[in-house]
Formats: C-alpha cells, sequence, structure tokens
C-alpha cells in the first residue's frame, strides 16, 4: 500500500467507500475537488449483498413522502448516471436494467394491503396498475396459481450492486480521487471543528471537510462529539443468489415482490441468468453469520411465491446490514460540526440513492450550498437545541 507523505492534506476527506461514499467522491473529484478516500476494501460494504432493486414506488410506506420524492429523483437519473459511469469507468457494465416490477399477493390479507398501496399511489399520480391474479401470472408464468393480483410498476427497475461497486472504484481513480486501503481510526477534531482523520496506519490525513459516509458503522467513529449524528442501527437482510440455467430463461422477466407473513420478499432476475431473492429483515446489531432460519423463511417463501425456484441451482448465500437512522431516511450534508459532513443512514435505499446522494453531496461540497432536494434529510434534525 502507498503511505501517505507526513502532514498529507485534502480538500475532501471520505470516510467509508461503499457505493455512497464512492459516488461522492467520484462527482466530487468531476467537480474538480482533490478528494481521498479511506475504507480497507473500497467497494466493499452493503452493495456486495444487495438485490440492486430501485424500488421507490412499490416500496412506498405511509408517511414517507419526502423519500418518495428523493427516491424517485435518484431512479430518474439512474439511467444516465450507468452510462456516464460506465464510460467513466472503462467500459465496465453496472447491471441496469429497465425491468419494471411486479408486486403481488398470497391471500386476501396480502391483497388488501396492496389494494391500499395502490390506492395510494393513485393519489400521489403515481404510474401504478392493478392486476389481477391472471394478469400477473400472464406477464410472469412462473407465478404461482394462488397468486391473487397485484402491482405493476413499470418504472421500477433494477441495478447490480456488485457491477455498480467495481465501476465506482474504477471511476473514482480515474477521476483523480486517491482510494488509501486502510481503516478510519479517528476523526480530528480542532476548536470544534472536524479537521481530517487517524488512520490504523498510523498516519493521519487532514482535511477541509471530511465526508462521513461509514454505512452502519458511521456513528461509532472515536471522537466524535456526542450528539452530532443519531444512532445508525444495523438492520440484518439475509439474501441467496441462485442461478437460472440457460435453458430455463427468462425465468422472471421482472423484478417480483410480496409480502409474505408481514415480510418483505423479493425475486431479482438479472439478466445474465442470476436470481437473487431477499430479504430478512433483522434487528440484532452487527450480525452477519447466515442463518438455517434464514435461508429456510427465505426459500419457503419463495417457493409458495414462484414454486419453480427449487429447481435452480442454490450458488451463494450472503448477510448485508442496512444503515438505518431513527426515521429511516438519509442524512445528507453539513452537521452540527463544523468541516463534518454526512452521506449515511440510507437504510432500505442505499443502492437506488446512490445516484442523488452523490450529486447533492458533491453540489454541498462544491458550492457550500445543500440543494433543496437534500434539505429534508438534513443530519440537524435530529440535533437535540438546547432549551
Ligand atoms: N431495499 C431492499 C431491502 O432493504 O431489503
Amino acid at each position: 500500500m502507498t503511505r501517505l507523505p507526513p502532514g498529507a492534506h485534502t480538500e475532501v476527506l471520505v470516510i467509508g467507500g461503499g457505493i455512497v461514499g464512492l459516488a461522492v467522491a467520484w462527482r466530487a473529484a468531476q467537480r474538480g475537488l482533490r478528494v481521498l478516500v479511506v475504507d480497507p476494501r473500497p467497494g466493499g460494504g452493503a452493495a456486495q449483498v444487495a438485490a440492486g432493486m430501485l424500488a421507490p414506488v412499490t416500496e412506498l410506506q405511509y408517511g414517507e413522502e419526502p423519500l418518495l420524492r428523493l427516491g424517485m429523483a435518484s431512479n430518474e437519473r439512474y439511467a444516465a448516471f450507468a452510462a456516464e459511469l460506465t464510460e467513466a469507468a472503462g467500459g465496465r457494465d453496472t447491471g441496469y436494467r429497465r425491468c419494471g416490477t411486479i408486486a403481488v399477493a398470497l391471500d386476501s390479507d396480502d391483497r388488501e394491503e396492496l389494494r391500499e398501496l395502490h390506492a395510494f399511489h393513485q393519489r400521489l399520480g403515481l404510474d401504478s396498475q392493478w392486476l389481477t391474479g391472471r394478469e400477473a401470472r400472464r406477464l410472469e408464468p412462473m407465478l404461482a396459481p394462488g397468486v391473487r393480483g397485484g402491482l405493476h410498476v413499470t418504472d421500477d427497475h433494477q441495478v447490480d450492486g456488485r457491477r455498480l461497486a467495481a465501476a465506482l472504484v474504477h471511476a473514482c481513480e480515474r477521476a483523480g480521487a486517491v482510494l488509501h486501503r486502510t481503516e478510519a481510526t479517528g476523526l480530528l477534531v480542532e476548536h470544534d471543528r472536524a479537521t481530517g482523520a487517524r488512520l490504523a496506519t498510523g498516519e493521519s490525513v487532514t482535511a477541509d471537510r471530511v465526508v462521513l459516509a461509514a454505512g452502519s458503522r458511521s456513528h461509532l467513529l472515536p471522537g466524535l462529539p456526542p450528539g452530532v449524528l443519531p444512532a445508525i442501527r444495523p438492520v440484518k437482510g439475509q439474501v441467496l443468489r441462485l442461478r437460472v440455467p440457460e435453458a430455463y430463461r427468462p425465468f422472471l422477466s421482472r423484478n417480483v415482490r410480496a409480502v409474505v407473513r408481514g415480510g418483505h420478499l423479493y425475486l431479482v432476475p438479472r439478466e445474465n441468468g442470476e436470481l437473487v431473492i431477499g430479504a430478512t429483515t433483522e434487528e440484532q446489531g452487527y450480525d452477519t453469520t447466515v442463518t438455517a432460519g434464514g435461508v429456510y423463511e427465505l426459500l419457503r417463501d419463495a417457493h409458495e411465491l414462484v414454486p419453480g425456484i427449487t429447481e435452480l441451482p442454490l450458488v451463494e448465500t450472503g448477510a448485508g446490514l442496512r444503515p438505518g437512522s431513527p426515521d429511516n431516511a438519509p442524512l445528507l450534508g453539513p452537521t452540527a460540526l463544523p468541516g463534518l459532513v454526512a452521506a449515511t443512514g440510507h437504510y432500505r435505499n442505499g443502492v437506488l440513492l446512490t445516484p442523488v446522494t452523490g450529486d447533492l453531496v458533491a453540489e454541498y461540497l462544491a458550492t457550500g450550498t445543500l440543494p433543496e432536494l437534500a434539505r429534508p434529510f438534513s443530519p440537524t434534525r435530529f440535533t437535540k437545541v438546547p432549551a
């Protein structure tokens, strides 16, 4: 590993080289800023496990309209972002696929829940079409005969998180951002301002601005003054990867989601034959063990939805941690500590929100103004104002 020169200084130091940190670094470097990213494995993190559904409409929750606006803004820029990234990364494809999503119901309770979601979509003027069970099976013939109806959302797509991460690593390096493969062990704070970080190599680096993009570990960075960031919950998701042999393709043509026994289940079919099935939702701290129970639950529910999956080779199991903020929305922009900028807390939406996060945070770094779209997500919304 190349060592930093003594007294190393950069304009922007990004702590955390997952896809969010890399997107911020890439966009900031494109704007002419000097950028250093510290992460032991740039491109690692939750994107290595995520299924990569880009589903602001089918994943919409009541009361999360500002998040919907942010998600839709990111979804709308995905095609151009993916094309630009592929070009910037020397032709590395991101697996972005405009395939649409259907969300289906297996019993009458699930159907009622989807009916309410559909009514909510209509009130918000979103493009979402109601399907009978027969119409759903006409679109996806592998669905179980018992599917009771659902929704078709033609604008909810997918990307491959692993390829996205690999492309971002290359694009960052080609844009001049330095990726330093080590861990940040402490935030440097002088005169109530973030001024850099100490690193596991024993080095330290000073910076005009520090971007904290360390996912579910962001608030644990030693040296971070109390109250600047809320605690980020690690929310475990177990995921399976199956392979659809050539002879069975197309097995599914679009993303398929369902609520099964109250849990979110989705199947994401990639063009290369990979079929990702996710995901459990478990709040058990920083544990990424794949459990028999998790795998059983996913296979049981996916089999109920698409019985033919039992014929497919199971090639990989994995677990990742979603970074959940107290209100499940991301933290974007300047914090209460001058010099410290947040790009974290993306919970279920890290892959979806990567393009818009890169753009908004880089805009702030380059101009000092946080764009309007990011304002509902200011990290200071959690900062206690003294009485
Ligand atoms: N966005 C999918 C998940 O969090 O499981």
